[in-house]
């Protein structure tokens, strides 16, 4: 069951919806991450053998490829419940309390956005994850006392977008981190061979393999594509889909022969218009765009970094000459 009271906003709620029935069920349907998938069948059986909880384990890497679904299917093994809130969304250390305090032993919580939670609202996370037990501390001054309450032994598992933000304190009690990284086109199709066949839509091959490069080698922007060729095809009464119909949806949604959208392209643009080249901040960057900093750094940039079209040095970020040439065309 996931609280939607600390969820951080509609837009979250809406995609967890649309996604649902994409989402992969079990671990046979979860393509790729195979580090990450390793590591986490592993702690899995080992939870399931000792009849305990699963070790905390935190999972880290850019939008849409896969931490929740991979939580979804680490409960769903165990054969316990999964309880999902937010990071951000968690105002007070009673909110944080209460969830803790309703789980169920060997549940999982699921943490989203965790490097953005209140560092008042964490610290209770610390004795919570080492001890199972939360500390209270009640009253103020010299009148002050801490009160303690058993927990059930629960699995922690924190996503985030930018690791290296966590505190120390809350990264040490994590056993296990384990990185995603951008899928590969041959994974991308294997997803959207699945996910055709949930919607009930036929991809010809040179169609898959375009929504599969095309797609910022995010499995969720892969079905974004798909869900927008599958309205194509269904409106222009074609039975198959065809490569000429993914040009037309990749149109409509602004993605470019390198997979770029509208906003990678803008940040290029900027850098490459106002800052020749660059290099330039992130905070002049994040002004001039008129784009929110955290999302420039954790949304766009590591895409962009990765293809080599953007490169970080000291003195800021600088366009590479791939990318000059890009948006010169
Ligand atoms: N390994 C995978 N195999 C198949 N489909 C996947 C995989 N990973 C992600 N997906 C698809 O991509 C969608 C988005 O994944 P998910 O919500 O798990 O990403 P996320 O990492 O939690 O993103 P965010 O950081 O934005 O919360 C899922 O609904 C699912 O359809
Ligand atoms: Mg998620």
């Amino acid at each position: 069951m996931s609280d939607n009271r600390f969820l951080s906003s509609d837009t979250k709620k809406n995609d967890i919806e649309h996604d649902a029935k994409l989402r992969p069920r079990d671990f046979s349907e979860y393509i790729g991450q195979k580090r990450v998938v390793e590591n986490i069948d592993l702690m899995v059986k080992s939870a399931v053998k000792r009849k305990a909880a699963m070790d905390h384990v935190l999972l880290s890497g850019p939008p849409g490829l896969g931490k929740t679904s991979l939580a979804m299917i680490i409960a769903k093994s165990i054969g316990s419940e999964l309880h999902v809130i937010s990071g951000p969304a968690i105002e007070k250390k009673g909110d944080l309390a209460a969830v803790l305090t309703n789980i169920a032993p060997q549940d999982v919580l699921f943490i989203d956005e965790i490097h953005r939670m209140h560092i008042s609202v964490e610290e209770i996370l610390y004795s919570a994850m080492e001890d199972f037990r939360l500390d209270i501390l009640i009253g103020q001054g010299a009148s002050a006392r801490t009160m303690q309450i058993d927990l059930v032994p629960f699995s922690l598992i924190g996503a985030t977008t930018r690791s290296g933000l966590l505190s120390n304190p809350l990264r040490d009690r994590f056993m296990a981190h384990l990185h995603f990284d951008y899928y590969k086109p041959e994974e991308l199709s294997l997803i959207l061979n699945n996910n055709a066949k949930k919607l009930g839509v036929i991809l010809s091959e040179d169609a898959k393999i375009e929504i599969s490069t095309r797609a910022r080698g995010t499995p969720r922007i892969a079905n974004r594509i798909l869900r927008r060729v599958r309205d194509f095809a269904l409106v222009q009464d074609h039975e198959k889909i065809e490569i000429s119909d993914v040009h037309k949806a990749l149109d409509l949604l602004d993605i470019d022969k390198l997979g770029l959208d509208s906003m990678d392209r803008k940040i290029l643009k900027v850098i490459h218009e106002y800052y020749s080249n660059g290099p330039v901040g992130i905070d002049a960057l994040s002004a001039t765009l008129g784009e929110d900093k955290q999302t420039i750094e954790e949304v766009y940039e590591p895409f962009l970094l990765k293809e080599g079209l953007l490169l970080r040095t000291p003195r800021g970020r600088t366009l590479s000459e791939k990318a000059i040439t890009h948006i010169s065309i």
